[in-house]
């Protein structure tokens, strides 16, 4: 690959319909935004309190290259909290999001030209930072029949050396989970043919059936990415975190002092009363899952009723192949003529994406509820 196609990277869709959006709003036309994956909620209050207490307190200086040695511990001890899985605090790496752990995973698991194997429809900086890395993203084909997930059969049916697998569940856009079985048979599949394993975990707390499967359950030898973009309610604090397997700890220990010096510091301070408390999180958690009961109920009424299981996330996945075979076109008239933005599924399947139209439901009740108001006076819809 040489260095033209380096930076040939696809635009994120979503940005543009979230730009239309931001232009519709400014010239005072309502905007119900469903296009945007973050929560509309602020970091919990314990985690504000504690950011003040760094500013009169600490030096907001460079930290440790993998984090401060109190939020390296309380990630540790989520794990037993929260799973029971015991993590040692030397295998926790603090990231500048879990947009960080990639840039580290993937330099320090991969070697130019490898191929990486990804489901499509997933999210899709996962393939523009493998390509902008000289890493090959190689997209699995992935529909409602393995609940948008891979397989160790599907995967078999790919050509070529394969390098590496990563998977999230819960996933973008499809919100569905693999089942601890399932985790489990990937996970197998990798460790058979001495693949890395990339388990992007940064759905997780945020589930509405049984909760997420860590493949730290399963392995000691997984990479696991995570967050507090999401269930932490924390997105602009960037900062994330990785587990990986104690032999390549030193690795990415200098890929990190080099990349990024450190991640972020007051955020660091203020991260570890995350999990001091987690009810407020939990209250956000209900008031998700609200607003999908809402979306599920209400959406199959107005014609669309294919959807992705959305059993974690807060992402409907909806098939729109009865109404257009162009989502992007689709997603814009529906901005333009009811205020609703939602992101084309192209951002997340190159291939089959123009069918779909992903919902996102992160935002407040009176939101989702306006939307589907709105889409009910929307004709294209009613059939
Ligand atoms: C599946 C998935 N992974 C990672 C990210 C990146 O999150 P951050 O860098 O804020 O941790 C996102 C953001 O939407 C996502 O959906």
């Amino acid at each position: 690959m040489n260095k033209a196609m380096r930076r040939e990277i696809s635009p994120f869709i979503a940005m543009e319909v979230f730009k239309a959006a931001n232009l519709r709003e400014q010239a005072g036309d309502p905007v119900f935004h469903m296009e945007v994956g973050q929560p509309a909620t602020s970091a919990p209050s314990r985690v504000i309190e504690a950011a003040k207490r760094a500013l009169d307190g600490e030096q907001i200086g460079y930290t440790n290259a993998l984090g401060i040695t109190p939020l390296r511990e309380a990630i540790a001890k989520h794990y037993k909290d929260f799973y029971g899985v015991e993590v040692s605090p030397e295998r926790v790496i603090v990231t500048t999001g879990s947009s960080g752990g990639f840039l580290l995973s993937f330099l320090s698991a991969f070697e130019r030209g490898d191929n990486v194997v990804l489901a499509e429809p997933g999210y899709p900086a996962y393939r523009n930072i493998l390509t902008s890395l000289d890493l090959n993203p190689i997209g699995l084909p992935c529909d409602a029949s393995t609940n948008f997930q891979p397989t160790p059969e599907l995967i078999d049916r790919l050509e070529g050396p394969l390098h590496g697998l990563l998977v999230a569940s819960p996933s973008n856009p499809a919100g569905t989970m693999l089942h601890r079985n399932e985790l489990a048979a990937l996970v197998e599949y990798c460790q058979d043919r001495n693949m890395p394993f990339i388990s992007d975990e940064i759905y997780h707390g945020i589930t509405y059936e049984e909760p997420a499967t860590t493949a730290l359950e399963l392995t000691d030898d997984a990479i696991i990415i995570n967050s507090f973009s999401k269930f932490f309610s924390m997105t602009g604090w960037r900062l994330g975190w990785m587990v990986v397997p104690e032999r390549m700890v030193a690795d990415i220990e200098k890929l990190a002092q080099n990349l990024f010096i450190s991640p972020p510091a007051l955020s660091q301070h203020a991260a570890v009363a995350a999990f001091e408390d987690m009810s407020e999180l939990e209250g956000y958690v209900t008031n998700y899952a609200r607003n999908r009961e809402l979306l599920l109920r209400e959406l199959p009424k107005l014609g669309l009723d294919k959807l992705a299981s959305a059993d974690g996330a807060f992402y409907i996945y909806a098939d729109v192949r009865e109404f257009t075979n162009d989502s992007m076109a689709f997603c814009q008239r529906m901005l333009e003529e009811t205020g609703v933005a939602a992101a084309p599924g192209l951002d997340f399947d190159p291939h089959r994406g123009n069918g779909f139209v992903r919902f996102s439901f992160a935002g407040s009740f009176a939101t989702i509820e306006a939307a589907i108001d709105r889409l009910k006076r929307w004709p294209v819809l009613h059939r």
